[in-house]
């Protein structure tokens, strides 16, 4: 069973209380979004395996340690999951990026695959999936069903704020993939909205309602 991270780190819980006031502009919810993204990825990246080198120093040779293997890649799930995109490449700017566009379809209420670029070497990646609000599940788990459909093994998923539903159903579909959060809500509303959260994450990031 993958397991459920919460980045409980007091900078991130800080910055995560602004985003979640209403009273924040779009300028600063998009610049904290940012820096609490960059923070998750150091979290997130603890385990990723390191092989060791030689280098030499001014002084004489040294042993060092560098990522082995293929980088990361990153798949934001537009468009909220664009906002903590930067974010993460901060600290991992070798990382390609890839990009899953989903919509809900009014019938079925399932999630419809409209987009889907991926780097050509994704599959032997180890890739993160970004959505800010893990509600349903119904997002993420399109988003990585569709990556593992193309041959992708290694998926970690970070979001902002999760509701117990949505792990639930991530845990249920991809039990083998590690969750990222930032915090975990009570649950969601009667409109798929997590409560309390912070409203519609992409509408916030972007000035748009
Ligand atoms: N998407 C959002 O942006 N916010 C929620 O609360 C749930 C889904």
């Amino acid at each position: 069973m993958g397991n459920v991270f919460v980045c409980e780190h007091p900078l991130i819980q800080h910055k995560l209380t602004y985003i979640r006031d209403k009273q924040t502009n779009t300028k600063d919810f998009r610049e904290l979004v940012d820096e609490v993204a960059t923070l998750m990825a150091y979290e997130l990246t603890r385990d990723v395996p390191l092989e060791t080198v030689e280098v030499q120093t001014p002084v004489g040779p040294a042993e060092g340690r560098l990522i082995s293997g293929r980088m990361l890649g990153l798949v934001p799930i537009l468009r909220a999951g664009l906002g903590m995109t930067d974010g993460i490449l901060k600290l991992i700017p070798a990382a390609k990026v890839g990009h899953i566009g989903l919509y809900r379809d009014p019938a079925t209420l399932q999630p419809v695959e409209y987009y889907l670029n991926l780097p050509t070497d994704a599959a032997s990646r180890m890739l993160i999936v970004i959505d800010p609000m893990l509600a349903t599940g119904g997002s993420a788990n399109a988003a990585l069903a569709a990556l593992k459909q193309r041959g992708c093994k290694q998926l970690k998923l970070m979001c902002l704020i999760a509701a117990p539903e949505g792990i639930a159903a991530v845990q249920q579909a991809h039990p083998e993939v590690d969750i990222h959060v930032a915090a975990v809500d009570e649950r969601l509303n009667e409109h798929g909205y997590i409560v309390p959260g912070l409203g519609d994450a992409g509408d916030r990031m972007y000035g748009t309602n």
